[in-house]
């Protein structure tokens, strides 16, 4: 039942139809417990709290599948004064964005010249940028500029899904790059013949990842909300004697707020991801495929109880 709910939240946030009806009604349904605000501004209040707290984020201006220029360089714009938001308002904020919303699926010239835009302000500015990874189809690609802009600009990263079968060997190669690398398990719905269907097969294989980039010496995001691979974490930094300042945990904005209050309390280094926008729907789909549970809060939302 619930892999049949998980596959069935994960063909929802697929529908393009359905994420340009949800633009136009703001956010709904329970999304805002995930979503900090329907604009930036709106989400600042929410970003200070975190940041008084302790908690450094990266913001994240929903979006996805943009599929003309004027989208994309609009998609472009936003990210840049965000940017210019982050120094501003002097918030503790990296960047992370998605390159199908910068013309990923458009052409290669349009969204290298797109990131370098993005990369000029956010170096000016002194922000991080992490390059979200988005379904297999896009990998191979999103890689390959990956490595180019990590030639040209210091300030960014990308991510890497433990559920797929390639990703070891992804960690090993990017490593003459010595990357910053965010580690999480993979959202998206892929087949057999790409990734470990498995739950079990991916956590392993998230722990070979983890041990692999944090023993050649890299900085590791590792996002997730699971106690089991935190505690693999914390022992594995704990016998090589890692240092606390070569690796953060990230956690999804609303989610399990008591677990992210607790780890930093620990005296470790907790991210918060936070998404904001009125490009809400895919995001939104994709936190209930995760947990169908999540779907009281939806009914909640929709019933007002
Ligand atoms: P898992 O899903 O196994 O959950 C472990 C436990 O956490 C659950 O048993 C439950 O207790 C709790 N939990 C998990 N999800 C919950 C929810 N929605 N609500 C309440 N409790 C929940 N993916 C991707 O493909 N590309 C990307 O770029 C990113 N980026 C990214 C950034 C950050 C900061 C995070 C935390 C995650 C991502 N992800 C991602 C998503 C990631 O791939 C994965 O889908 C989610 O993190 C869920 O997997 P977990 O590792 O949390 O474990």
């Amino acid at each position: 039942m619930e892999q049949l709910m998980r596959n069935f939240f994960l063909f929802l946030a697929k529908n393009k139809s359905l994420t340009n009806l949800a633009k136009r009604y703001g956010l709904r349904f329970g999304a805002g417990r995930f979503v900090a605000g329907a604009t930036l501004e709106s989400s600042i209040t929410a970003i200070k709290r975190l940041n008084e707290k302790g908690m450094p984020v990266t913001i994240d201006h929903l979006g996805e599948f943009v599929d003309n220029e004027r989208e994309a360089a609009e998609m472009t714009q936003h990210c840049i004064d965000a940017i210019k938001a982050i120094s501003k308002e002097k918030l503790d904020s990296q960047l992370s964005l998605k390159m199908t919303s910068m013309g990923l699926d458009i052409s290669d010239e349009l969204v290298l010249s797109n990131m370098r835009k993005i990369m000029d302000a956010a170096t000016k500015h002194n922000v991080f940028i992490t390059i979200d990874m988005e379904d297999y189809s896009r990998c191979e690609k999103t890689l390959e500029i990956f490595k180019m802009l990590k030639s040209e600009y210091d300030n960014i990263s990308t991510v890497i899904q433990a559920y797929l079968y390639r990703s070891l060997e992804d960690v090993q190669t990017l490593d003459e790059y010595h990357p910053n690398l965010r580690l999480v398990k993979g959202a998206y719905k892929e087949p057999q013949t790409v990734a470990y269907p498995e739950k079990s097969d991916v956590d392993n294989n998230f722990k070979k990842l983890i041990e692999t980039h944090l023993l050649n010496g890299n900085y590791t995001a590792i996002a997730t909300h699971d106690d089991e691979i935190i505690q693999y974490t914390k022992d594995l930094v704990e016998k090589h004697k890692i240092p606390y300042d070569q690796f953060e945990f990230q956690m999804l904005y609303g989610i399990r707020v008591e677990r992210q209050d607790q780890l930093m309390q620990e005296g470790y280094k907790m991210r918060i991801y936070v998404p904001y926008g009125n490009d809400w729907y895919g995001y939104f789909m994709r936190r209930l495929a995760e947990r169908p549970a999540n779907v009281v809060f939806v009914l909640k939302g929709v019933f007002g109880k």
